[in-house]
């Protein structure tokens, strides 16, 4: 099946089993805003708790914060969001479509890489075992016409990007005959800067009220309140804050679902360093980032790094951890060593010293910082399109299965008792009463035992037992598990020690370490 098929396919699944709605959809929906429904906020929980505990529990020099949303508006003027958080915007005359001119010419620059390493696979099809890709690709000529027309267009595109050269974003665009995909046109308007914060008023005075914006990232809480944390925690460098909530952004071409939001949540941690010893820790922190999602068992190569050639004028380093989605490798989490710039601004703006006074150099500076910064509903989305299957049975129907980390899972166990009489449900009950005090458990006892295991195939529920009248004379049960559907009879005493285990977040953190 064509990746864009089982990427649709995902999207009505999502909002058939309760993971994700449009928002207000009775309404017909507000462009790039979706609901989280019974089963996607217990793995969006999952996902935050795995994320906290892993920054938080797993680390000793790192806490937690909650900073409000809306905060000062000079801080968004000293952070540069003010004057320089936009997307260069173009237009096409013709269908009247509003598009990202970085975004066309990237898309471009992924149609020369698409078709070099179409080319690349012919040949390792033709050569068969003896084929050397790198001499292929240093020596083809097709290969290597094509690499020098996209290592071309790369280095126009990167120097227009640095110099917020608008003129000749279009003149690109122009020149490498990009079209509208709606209207099949060249005719575009002129490249304009668009600002992606959503601004709101507060409060009421005389002379007016005070202009506010919806924070476009949660980071900026963090830098404000380093030095409250700093002192009350007797925090002492290296250590770092973390910080789960919703951003805001303006989005003008929202799209593939939730991966692009105009709200949406981040889970980000700001780790402050000594100057000089950051690129160290970003290294670090590079590494760490990486085994967490790696930890998830999706496979080690549904992940890449993609480091930035473009920096923001304020970091030093920065890389995409990136996934492998339906549409592509995709960025879910940015890790930033962002320098002492965002302190050193604030100190700037407030006039107020915000240096920590190292105890053992015996000075006092503007640490330095590393940022991880992931999207709760990005990875919510990566985690979806790494579980779900569509697997063909012996008896040849087809399941739908989720196959989410048990850790994940939005139910852990679903207690399904065989038929609706002779005391079956009551018995599955008192199974239930027991087990839901240690994870998430869900009664069913509607429709064959075939269609209730289908239901929990989808949501994802790693464990199903059944309850029958030999559950009556033995206590025993059947244990079904997810993935290898395989059964088998267990005690029902035996029932927590074999699933919490398995399915707990602290077993998944174990692995971590
Ligand atoms: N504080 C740094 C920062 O916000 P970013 O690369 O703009 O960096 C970090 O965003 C992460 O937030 C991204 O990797 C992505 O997972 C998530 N994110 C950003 N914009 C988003 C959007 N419009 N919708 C959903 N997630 C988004």
């Amino acid at each position: 099946m064509a990746q864009e098929d089982v990427f649709k396919k995902l999207v009505s699944h999502c909002k058939e089993y309760g993971f994700v709605f449009p928002s207000s959809e009775i309404y017909d929906g507000l462009g790039a805003v979706y609901d989280y429904g019974q089963n996607g906020v217990e793995l969006k929980n999952n996902i935050k708790q795995y994320w906290w505990q892993s920054m938080v529990l797993l680390h000793e020099n790192i806490v937690g914060i909650d900073s409000a949303i809306f905060m000062h508006p000079t801080i968004w003027k000293a952070s540069g969001h003010v004057d320089a958080f936009n997307d260069p915007l173009i237009d096409n005359r013709d269908s009247k479509k509003r598009y990202r001119a970085d975004v066309l010419i990237e898309d471009q620059i992924a149609k020369y890489d698409e078709k070099i390493n179409k080319e690349v696979a012919k040949a390792a099809k033709r050569f068969g075992d003896s084929f050397d890709e790198a001499k292929y690709r240093a020596t083809s000529p097709r290969v290597l016409e094509e690499q020098q027309k996209r290592d071309a267009l790369h280095e126009r595109y990167s120097k227009a990007m640095n110099a917020n050269d608008l003129t000749e974003l279009r003149q690109i665009i122009l020149d490498e005959g990009i079209v509208c995909p709606i209207s099949g046109t060249r005719n575009w308007t002129d490249v304009r800067q668009f600002n992606l914060m959503f601004a709101t008023e507060m409060g009421s005075t005389a002379d007016g009220a005070m202009k506010v914006y919806l924070r476009p990232e949660t980071a900026q809480g963090i830098f404000v309140n380093y030095l409250n944390v700093q002192k009350t925690g007797r925090m002492k460098i290296p250590f770092g804050i973390a910080q789960i909530g919703k951003a805001f952004r303006n989005e003008i071409v929202a799209r593939q679902f939730i991966f692009r939001m105009r709200e949406f949540e981040q889970m980000e941690m700001q780790f402050f360093v000594r100057p000089g010893t950051e690129l160290e820790w970003f290294k670090k922190w590079k590494e760490t980032r990486l085994k967490w999602h790696e930890a998830l068992g999706f496979g080690d190569d549904m992940y890449r790094y993609h480091d930035h050639e473009k920096l923001a004028h304020y970091a030093n380093a920065a890389t995409d951890i990136e996934f492998n989605m339906p549409f592509g490798f995709k960025e879910v989490e940015g890790i930033h060593s962002r320098t002492n710039f965002d302190l050193s601004q604030h100190e700037k703006y407030s006039g107020k010293s915000i240096k920590y006074f190292d105890p053992e150099l015996n000075e006092s500076y503007t640490p330095f910082v590393i940022e991880t910064s992931i999207g709760v509903d990005r990875m919510f989305l990566s985690v979806l399109c790494g579980s779900y299957k569509e697997e063909v049975l012996e008896n040849g129907e087809t399941r739908v299965v989720l196959k989410l980390p048990a850790a994940l899972a939005p139910v852990k166990l679903a207690v399904l008792p065989l038929i609706k009489k002779d005391g079956l449900p009551e018995k599955a009950r008192e199974i239930m009463d027991d087990l839901k005090f240690h994870f998430n458990c869900q009664y069913d006892e509607k429709d064959s035992i075939g269609k209730r295991y289908r239901r929990q195939d989808a949501i994802g529920t790693p464990y199903c037992v059944t309850i029958d009248h030999q559950t009556l004379e033995d206590n025993t049960v059947t244990l079904r598990n997810r993935d290898t559907m395989e059964q088998s009879r267990v005690s029902i005493d035996e029932l927590n020690g074999i699933i919490a285990d398995k399915v707990s977040i602290t077993s998944l953190l174990k692995t971590l370490q």
